[in-house]
């Protein structure tokens, strides 16, 4: 079985972080979230993968995807997005005939995808898709089950007919590029990768369903990566490489030999990337700190840091943050009790 991995949308849900770069390249728990999609494919056996990106996502994710090794990537260009089918059947020739995976670059699965992989080479279904018990089902693909069968796959339906969302992992045989061809677009104007799942309904395929077990998220939207972040830190393990001096650290952190915490209380879990400097500062559970920032006088929690951040005396606690790569918050006096910011690449913010 084959990987394919959509990543060419503009991740709007996610501005301002998303103006700069694309969504699959975010960090989250120290690692951009495409590569979080790779190693699940990878740990479930799928070593070929490709990727559909777009012009404007195309440079970052070739940057990103540098340094995944272990498998094959192939950049796949959509030029145009219009939509998730469009986006899969760019895979058609690359897919060669064979089974496919299409895992959504911005989902996680507590467990991974080894038990869908499992189920489908041995029941050989036409498709086999994650389902998920959701509040809010009509933001998702809505199926409609009978033992174990989907009958019905309807998109972001105004009245759903169950609470069971399609979760970002699909497992096809290549009939699925059959039903992608010559599929209309829908009331939205894209190509559904669920109509063509309702064409193979209709015309009789097998189409499974599986349960998600343990969490799952979509990061969609700017607090989906806090809650990703906080998701993935749980199973953090303690390791500390770093020079740590005149500081507390408890809970799990992790600290590489490059970086240093100096007159600091770290309090797990904690992920700190290269070349980290932290001085006489606070940094609460649930934080990833990117490469190459720095963090004095100052008190962070419950955030992700991306790459080459400055964060210098703020009297404020900076709380369920998403700070962009080169960013920079100064300065600060005791008005707020905490600070809950969203800055993009590059921004500035002087509290003065
Ligand atoms: C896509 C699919 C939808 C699915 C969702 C899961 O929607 O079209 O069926 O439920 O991913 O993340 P999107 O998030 O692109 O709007």
């Amino acid at each position: 079985m084959k990987g394919i991995i959509p990543a060419a949308g503009l991740g709007t849900r996610l501005r301002p972080l998303t103006f700069t770069r694309p969504k699959p390249v975010l960090r989250v728990a120290g690692k951009p979230i495409i590569v979080h999609a790779i190693e699940t494919l990878q740990t479930a056996g799928i070593n070929e993968i490709a990727v559909i990106v777009s012009d404007l996502t195309r440079t970052e994710i070739e940057y990103t995807l540098r340094s995944v090794s272990g498998c094959q990537i192939t950049l796949i260009d959509q030029h145009e997005q219009l939509g998730l089918g469009h986006a899969v059947g760019m895979a058609c020739e690359w897919a060669a005939g064979g089974d496919v995976c299409v895992y959504l670059g911005d989902n996680l699965f507590e467990f991974g995808i080894n038990s869908y992989v499992e189920q489908f080479n041995a029941e050989r279904p036409d498709a086999l898709i994650a389902l998920v018990e959701v509040a809010d089902p009509s933001a998702f693909g809505v199926a409609r089950v009978n033992q174990g069968h989907i009958v019905e796959l309807v998109e972001k339906p105004k009245e759903p007919v169950s609470n069971l969302a399609v979760a970002g992992a699909y497992f096809f045989s290549s009939r699925i590029f059959q039903a992608l061809r010559d599929l209309p677009p829908s009331a939205r104007g894209e190509y559904e990768i669920t109509d063509a799942i309702q064409r193979l309904i209709r015309e009789g395929a097998t189409v499974l369903g599986q349960r998600v077990q343990g969490w799952w998220k979509d990061t969609g939207r700017p607090s989906d990566l806090l809650d990703a972040n906080r998701l993935l830190l749980e199973r953090l393990e303690t390791n500390i490489e770093g020079q740590v001096s005149g500081s507390r650290l408890s809970g799990r952190v992790h600290l590489p030999a490059s970086s240093r915490v100096l007159s600091s209380k770290i309090v797990g879990p904690v992920m700190i990337g290269e070349d980290v400097v932290i001085e006489d500062a606070y940094i609460g559970p649930f934080t990833s700190i990117g490469r190459g920032s720095v963090i004095k006088h100052a008190e962070v929690e419950h955030s992700v840091l991306e790459a080459f951040v400055r964060i210098e005396s703020v009297d404020v606690r900076l709380q369920d943050c998403l700070i962009g790569l080169r960013a920079r918050v100064s300065g600060g006096r005791r008005i707020p009790r905490t600070l809950k910011l969203t800055l993009s690449d590059a921004s500035e913010v002087e509290l003065t």
